[in-house]
């Protein structure tokens, strides 16, 4: 079927499978800014697991984005210890700086203006983006390339199949709650559409796969041999 309805069909799976990470905002609430930022900041790099404790731990310090600011990047950095990058804190601190002092607090809404900003990239932006604004966005990190690889059958090879592999993403993104549709992604990518063996029996785009239909899920995507 279309992208439509591969939409819903995903959609309609978060809503009574989405894993509940700290971030996330009860279901149909719409979640702050704030927390979508640092829990991305913090998730660039470093696993789901690895963040939660972390993530808890800097909003019930600086519960508010003017709290980080005023704090001391000595204490930022203390604070990140474990978390490794530290590019990665330092650049939070100046932009927690910039939109409590220049900003009036709020972050910029779209994911042209948030690029901008220290430390956010082209996937960070669409994620604040389409998770914290509603903006239809397309968040491509690697669960969201192995998912588009298998529904498609994909079979040109990584690095040079990442154009097409967004691009398809890009098809499926709906104007409704592309936040949910992100994060859905990602949530297949890391509990069913698994890179070694997926449990397509449970997936929700079972009927949609290409890969599945074709006997070759498992071993999508492809890449360029070393
Ligand atoms: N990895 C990066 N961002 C994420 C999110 N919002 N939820 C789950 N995993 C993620």
């Amino acid at each position: 079927s279309g992208a439509v309805d591969i939409a819903e069909d995903l959609l309609a799976w978060y809503d009574v499978a989405r894993r509940d990470l700290p971030w996330r905002a009860p279901p149909g609430q719409r979640a702050d800014p704030y927390h979508v930022w640092l829990s991305e900041m913090m998730l660039q790099q470093t696993t789901v697991k690895a963040v939660a404790p972390y993530y808890r731990a800097f909003l019930a310090r600086w519960p508010r984005i003017e709290d980080m600011a005023r704090a001391p990047v000595e204490d930022v950095l203390a604070a990140w210890a474990g978390l490794g990058y530290y590019a990665r804190a330092r650049n939070m601190h100046k932009t927690a700086r910039i939109v409590a002092d220049e900003l009036g607090g709020r972050f910029p809404r779209t994911a042209g203006e948030l690029v901008k900003l220290p430390g956010i990239g082209p996937y960070t932006a669409a994620a604040i983006a389409a998770i914290a604004f509603d903006e239809p966005a397309t968040v491509v990190d690697g669960n969201v390339e192995r998912v588009v690889a298998r529904l498609f059958a994909v079979r040109e090879r990584l690095p040079g199949a990442k154009p097409k592999l967004r691009s398809l993403a890009e098809t499926l993104t709906p104007r409704h709650r592309p936040g949910d549709f992100a994060q859905a992604m990602m949530d297949l990518g890391a509990t069913i559409c698994t890179p070694r063996t997926p449990a397509c029996s449970r997936c929700p785009l079972r009927a949609d796969c290409q890969g599945l239909a074709e006997g070759v899920a498992a071993t999508l995507p492809l890449r360029a041999p070393k």
